[in-house]
């Protein structure tokens, strides 16, 4: 069994920053940016939270698929800048948008969250219960961006994209994982700290250094994860086909993961793909982590870009590492 997306929506906030923008906070430039990543500009939140964010993404989904939010049997969010550690992010969307139906579930698997979440969805699609699902991707990556360190944060933008989901008798085959050995090479601390009135520290002084190291922004070994990626992408990719008995020739568009486009044109040229047949939009949003691939997939639906019966595949990695890649008929 397959799925077939039937909704796409986005929310973008209104604030464009572009690369000049930044040569005004940290060393660099519009040239190194541009060619380094291939950025050009990237929206950035005001103050509206994310769950805000992914509120308008959905209901721009609901709203132009002309879906009943009563008809969603389940919500998936990703994020990994949640406003709050209880309630999930998707209990919240789904009390705003009125779909009293559905069950919520918060994911977080980075920038790969978008496609775990497919996968996910799939699985539950598979059982009579649930028919209809809605997936939003939002990220508000300027609340744990350190504006001060170059190497990093000219990466990232704010963004949500949704999509609602239904089964279809359509090949679909889908790869997701994981290695934690990695975790450190891309991380970014929760602000909680745990200073409780009964804390004895001369019992347990190993976790002091742990307690106060207060810095929640987001830390990138840029290199290492550079390296993970050109790895991971083609080789999940490739699983992927593999598990649907197809060639790499056989998809119609790539839609990865936008974290540089120097990463993803190392990819496509290992697996050997055409770059038409590859969908890039960094150079107007940046890394928007798993608010990647939805914004993609909403452009594409919205533009009419692909044709129907066409092959789709997607694929992701971030912070975890994570990776996950998936094949569906559009
Ligand atoms: N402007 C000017 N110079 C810079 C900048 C900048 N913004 N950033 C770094 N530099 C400098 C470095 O300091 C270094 O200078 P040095 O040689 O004097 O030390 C030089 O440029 C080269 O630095 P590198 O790190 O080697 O640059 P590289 O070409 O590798 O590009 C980048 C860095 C863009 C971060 C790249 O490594 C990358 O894309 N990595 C992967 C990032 C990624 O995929 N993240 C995804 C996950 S994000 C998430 O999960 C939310």
């Amino acid at each position: 069994m397959g799925i077939k997306i039937i909704a796409t929506g986005r929310y973008l906030p209104r604030n464009i920053v572009t690369n000049d923008d930044f040569t005004g906070i940290v060393d660099t430039s519009d040239e190194w940016i541009s060619q380094r990543t291939g950025m050009k500009e990237r929206h950035i939140a005001s103050g509206e939270p994310t769950w805000l964010m992914g509120e308008l993404a959905a209901r721009d989904a609901l709203e132009s698929g002309g879906i009943d939010p009563l008809s969603i049997d389940l919500i998936l969010v990703t994020s990994v800048t949640p406003d709050y550690m209880t309630p999930s992010a998707a209990c919240i969307i789904q009390g705003r948008i009125g779909a009293a139906n559905a069950a919520c579930i918060d994911l977080n698997a980075a920038c790969a969250g978008f496609v775990y979440a497919l996968d996910m969805a799939r699985r539950y699609l598979c059982f009579d219960d649930v028919r209809r699902v809605l997936i939003v991707s939002a990220e508000e990556l300027s609340k744990i961006t350190d504006y001060t360190d170059r190497a990093s944060c000219v990466l990232f933008g704010d963004a949500a994209g949704a999509v609602v989901v239904e089964a279809a008798d359509t090949p679909f085959a889908s790869v997701i994982g994981a290695d934690g050995t990695g975790a450190p090479l891309l991380y970014a601390k929760s602000p909680a700290v745990n200073e409780n009135p009964f804390r004895k520290p001369e019992l347990a002084p190993e976790y002091e250094e742990i307690i106060h190291a207060k810095n929640h922004f987001l830390y990138m070994d840029g290199r290492e994860v550079y390296k993970f990626a050109v790895k991971i992408m083609p080789h999940a990719v490739q699983e992927a086909c593999d598990k649907l008995g197809v060639p790499v020739e056989a998809i119609d568009l790539l839609v990865p993961h936008q974290a540089n486009v120097r990463i993803v044109d190392t990819a496509v040229k290992t697996l050997g793909l055409p770059p038409e047949r590859v969908y890039v939009n960094l150079a107007k949003h940046g890394n928007v982590s798993s608010a990647c691939i939805p914004l993609c997939l909403d452009e594409i639906n919205k533009g009419g870009l692909v044709q129907p019966g066409r092959r789709i595949a997607l694929v992701g990695f971030g912070a975890g590492l994570t990776y996950a890649s998936a094949i569906f008929t559009w």
